[in-house]
């Protein structure tokens, strides 16, 4: 039997599958609907330090093989979140992280110590939301980013990873100044903007014309950031998102250099993706004769 266990810097994760935020509600929401032992952790949607309507819809559109959201975070905000969720994540079966996003740094603070106070296990910072009305990309700007992380390391003891977005240029310099604020791993990534427009009615598939782009298409851009965070800061764990809806796409992202990774949109179409693609990855390790999981991590091979 294979060892799918895995480490993202001081986080031990029985299974290198995570339930990407956003996808599966506050985790609680979803525990009916899904196994949540077959994923090495669960992140909960985003939530703010005060409740947050969202945008109005449409706010989910298919578009090719990808999907686009222009949800715009609709979350009760943090004070909420803890009295609703807080006491029942003791219950499921999986360490659940939380997951901050704010229009400012000590926003983000605020939100750490709320979800530390809930009982989380790790804190990812969204520093990558597409769909903030304001336009804020904290992910876009090495210095916002860091002073972002800096304000939930100043807020929380729990291990911290932050959430990066591939429309930055230099995906890199992101992931390092980040590093240096305290993150202790980096998720890559969040969503690519998009947008789409339906040629009868002519108007946008999205209510705020432009939103965050997911699924398969993400993939090889994702890939992309892995690769290029992973070249240049190897010593940084990083967590894979985007795209992910087999076993061998888990394999193609560790092999690239992340530790683990995330899956989101599959669940719209399937929601317990998560057990076939365990299935699929115990028998690419058996197929090919690797032992652990871990053997896998950044061992893609030169030309
Ligand atoms: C409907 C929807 C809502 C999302 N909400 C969040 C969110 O609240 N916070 C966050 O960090 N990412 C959010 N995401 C982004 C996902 O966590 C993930 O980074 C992205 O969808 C790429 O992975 P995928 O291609 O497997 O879906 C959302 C994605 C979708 C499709």
């Amino acid at each position: 039997m294979s060892d799918l266990s895995t480490r993202v810097g001081p986080v031990h994760l029985n299974s290198p599958v995570i339930a990407a935020s956003g996808t599966v509600g506050s985790v609680v929401d979803f525990a009916a609907t899904i196994d949540f032992s077959f994923y090495g952790a669960a992140v909960a949607k985003s939530v703010a330090p005060e409740p947050w309507k969202g945008r109005p819809p449409p706010r989910l559109a298919p578009s090719g093989t990808g999907m686009l959201n222009g949800i715009g975070i609709q979350n009760p905000g943090i004070d909420a979140w803890v009295d609703e969720v807080g006491s029942r994540l003791a219950d499921l079966p999986v360490p659940v992280w939380g997951s901050a996003v704010a229009h400012d740094a000590p926003g983000f603070g605020v939100v750490a110590r709320g979800l530390e106070q809930a009982g989380v296990d790790a804190i990812e910072v969204n520093l990558s939301c597409p769909n903030l009305d304001d336009g804020q990309l904290f992910a876009l700007d090495a210095v916002a980013s860091a002073s972002v992380v800096a304000a939930v390391r100043a807020g929380t003891r729990l291990p911290i990873g932050a959430k990066l977005s591939p429309n930055a240029e230099r995906i890199a310099d992101i992931a390092e100044a980040v590093a240096q604020a305290g993150a202790d791993w980096v998720v890559l990534t969040n969503t690519v903007w998009g947008a789409a427009f339906d040629v009868n009615s002519r108007r946008p598939k999205l209510s705020g014309v432009v939103g965050g782009y997911s699924g398969a298409p993400l993939k090889p851009i994702a890939l992309r950031c892995v690769w290029e965070v992973a070249r240049v800061l190897p010593g940084l764990p990083i967590v894979g998102c985007g795209g992910v809806a087999s076993g061998e796409d888990v394999v193609e992202y560790l092999l690239a250099g992340a530790s683990a990774v995330a899956i989101g949109t599959v669940h719209f179409a399937e929601p317990r993706a998560a057990r076939r693609i365990q299935r699929e990855l115990e028998r690419f390790l058996d197929r090919t004769g690797t032992a652990r999981i871990e053997e896998l991590i950044g061992a893609a091979k030169p030309w």
